[in-house]
């Protein structure tokens, strides 16, 4: 059975990438059928466009979609992180940000991250801008719906990986609201979960945490703009940015996953070979996975983490692990 598979190689070194990613998934013998869209800084830039509802409708009807990166210099920062980006999360109900970190012998965790709701909703606004009394306001959107599925996810998550440990992350002391929901809801979920064996941080205490004693950490649940940054760190400490791998899952299949690198368009990198290909490797592994091809995603798992390492240009380590699956 073959996959219809989107492919939104995006801006900078997203085609680079995206194409080791597209090698390494042939080498495995996966066959996909593949359609491309042309989104992001080039059309928009051509056109004017940033998800037109056509191609939305087209990509909703998909069985999944790899991105490479989204994002250029040319185009006012925000227009297409939240027209494209934060629209697709939100639009397919991606309501999953699932980020695994792995550097043994101490890294071993994946943040389930809140991916539609929190201060990327985008609630708030502007008053009597550009005067001495203006005002901003961005509230932090969070629905007991929203929490508890996520919660849910993460609860799920830690039951399949061998430790069966999840830490809750938030800021409870001072986010009186939200932090409230997220507790309760959490505390709620946990008692119907005696397996799981449950932990609290703060999200500036889980910094420390994580560069410091990372083993700590089995799953970690947390919203949105946490997540976001939490998932950055967890990078840095476990290979780099350029290793690290998300997918955003719609878990009730309604429709299509979307899978990408962490890291971003890198326009410094464009054309030099220096995009390391792996986040994007890594993340199609996870696509494979989701779309039922395990043996597949293992056998690219096991070669990116194959001793003897990975180095060379990004055509170069795309090879190498092409080779190994
Ligand atoms: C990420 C990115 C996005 C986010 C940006 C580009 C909107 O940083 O996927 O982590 O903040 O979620
Ligand atoms: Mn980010």
């Amino acid at each position: 059975m073959s996959h219809r598979v989107g492919v939104i190689a995006g801006d900078g070194i997203g085609p680079e990438v995206v194409a080791e990613a597209r090698k390494v998934i042939d080498a495995a013998g996966v066959v996909l059928d593949v359609v491309d869209y042309d989104l992001g800084a080039r059309r928009y830039l051509r056109t004017g466009e940033v998800l037109p509802a056509a191609v939305l409708a087209e990509l909703a009807g998909l069985d999944a979609i790899l991105l490479g990166a989204i994002g250029s210099p040319d185009v006012a920062p925000g227009i297409l992180e939240r027209g494209l980006l934060l629209e697709l999360r939100f639009r397919l109900d991606l309501y999953v940000n699932l980020r695994p970190f792995l550097a043994p012998p101490a890294v071993d965790l994946v943040v389930v991250r809140e991916n539609t709701e929190g201060v990327y909703a985008g609630e708030g606004g502007i008053l009597r801008k550009g005067t001495p009394h203006e005002v901003a306001t961005q509230g932090s959107v969070n629905t007991r719906m929203g929490v508890e599925r996520c919660v849910r996810f993460a609860f799920a998550q830690a039951e399949s990986r061998a430790r069966r440990h999840l830490t809750l992350v938030h800021k409870t002391n001072v986010l009186a609201y939200a932090g409230d929901l997220w507790q309760r809801v959490f505390d709620e979920v946990a008692a119907e979960h005696p397996d799981v064996a449950t932990a609290y941080a703060h999200v500036d205490a889980a910094c420390i945490h994580l560069v410091e004693t990372p083993e700590r950490f089995d799953v970690v649940v947390t919203d949105n703009l946490f997540g976001d940054i939490l998932t950055d760190l967890a990078g840095a400490v476990s290979g780099g940015i350029g290793v690290a791998a998300s997918a955003n899952l719609n878990p009730a299949r309604t429709g299509p996953s979307l899978f990408e690198p962490v890291h971003g368009s890198a326009p410094d990198l464009v054309g030099t070979g220096r995009a390391n290909p792996v986040a994007a490797i890594r993340s199609a592994a996870m696509m494979l996975e989701y779309l039922g091809e395990a043996d597949a995603a293992a056998r690219i798992d096991k070669a990116v983490a194959e001793p003897g390492g990975l180095a060379g240009s990004t055509s170069e380590i795309g090879d190498t692990i092409a080779g190994r699956v």
